[in-house]
């Protein structure tokens, strides 16, 4: 018995994992076990050596069985010991700090602009960046040929070389949406048409692909003065004073009669400055739509008639917020963008302020 005891408990304080200790549970302690067969053993015996045997045997199970579940939590406490050393954490660690996105001036601008134009009962109308000749051209009052083409330094889609049909074009300006928004909803119609647009131009104050808001009003009494109010209460709210406005005539081939819009400025020590002064600065184009272009969007010019005007989001973003370059507007620079952009909580609204 001394020899088993030896046998197993230093078995026990040798094995080095769990399964190690269940085999050694089998062999010993297990009802087919070493221990097992000596109490077999006990039914030969006389009763004098049974009485003696019977209690060391079950004593020599008990403290097989105890050394088993002590060296089973020694275990245990190893394995967490060095859990807890490969997973040690330091929670007083100051935490690792996040770069802040920022919310780019168009974007914010364009904001700015969908939330006055709501107020004033615009919708939000859209048309595709890739446009066709109709689109883009003719239904506008610019049939092929037309000197403004030529204007416009478009971008032309590829046509395979018999293709006779004239190629698509990357949209010179907001205006077909015009076009599109007509026939969906025909009239009366609000709508303003923000969007990218396309011009093969590169300079400090253009760049190829630059931004538009395009604004359409269509009604049975819809006129000038209509548009010079809508205009006027739209340049009080986004530039937070009043600012006098300068229509001059001009010529659009999509508008009749067609101006050009100035508000009032002046210059102080290098410095732009809206709404105050006598200079004048050109911000858009607009008029009354042409009759031709109210046909080619499904409405009877007979009956209705309707204003436009195109505005560069841009350049808008620009005059207010006193950036200079256009062309850092598309470089991704981080360091341009988090001078100039906004925190991207401060969502323009009329009520809360259109910016800080
Ligand atoms: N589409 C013109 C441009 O890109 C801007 C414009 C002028 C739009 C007059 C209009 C308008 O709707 O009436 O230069």
């Amino acid at each position: 018995m001394d020899d088993l005891r030896d046998k197993y408990l230093g078995a026990v304080s040798g094995a080095s994992d769990e399964a190690a200790l269940e085999d050694i549970r089998l062999q010993a302690v297990g009802k087919k076990g070493e221990v097992a067969l000596k109490m077999r053993e006990l039914g030969k015996m006389t009763p004098e050596e049974r009485k003696l045997m019977g209690p060391k045997l079950n004593a020599l199970k008990d403290e097989i069985t105890s050394a088993l579940a002590a060296k089973k939590a020694a275990l245990e406490d190893v394995a967490l010991e060095e859990r807890l050393q490969s997973e040690w954490l330091d929670v007083t660690l100051p935490g690792r700090s996040r770069g802040k996105g920022s919310i780019h001036p168009v974007s914010q601008v364009s904001e700015e602009i969908y939330a006055i134009f709501a107020d004033l009962g615009f919708a939000v109308a859209e048309g595709p960046q890739v446009e066709s000749d109709w689109y883009n051209f003719d239904s506008l009052n610019i049939p092929p040929h037309h000197p403004a083409r030529q204007e416009f330094d478009t971008f032309y889609m590829h046509r395979a070389a018999d293709d006779e049909r004239a190629p698509h074009v990357l949209r010179t300006h907001t205006s077909p949406v015009q076009i599109r928004a007509m026939e969906a909803q025909g009239a009366p119609i609000r709508v303003i048409a923000p969007g990218r647009v396309y011009r093969c131009d590169y300079d400090q104050t253009h760049t190829p692909m630059f931004h538009q808001v395009e604004g359409m009003a269509i009604g049975k009494d819809i006129s000038m003065a209509n548009l010079k109010w809508v205009l006027e209460e739209f340049f009080h709210a986004f530039f937070g004073i009043k600012v006098k406005t300068r229509f001059r005539a001009s010529h659009f081939p999509f508008t009749e009669p067609s101006a050009e819009v100035d508000i009032q400025c002046s210059w102080v020590d290098g410095q732009l400055r809206i709404g105050e002064g006598d200079g004048w600065m050109e911000v858009l184009g607009s008029g009354m739509m042409h009759p031709k272009v109210l046909k080619a969007g499904g409405i009877d010019p007979d009956q209705y008639q309707g204003f436009a005007f195109g505005i560069g989001i841009d350049r808008l973003a620009m005059l207010k917020y006193g950036i200079p370059d256009l062309r850092a507007f598309f470089d991704s620079d981080l360091r341009w963008l988090r001078h100039y952009g906004f925190a991207s909580l401060d969502m323009p609204t009329l009520h809360g302020g259109l910016s800080k």
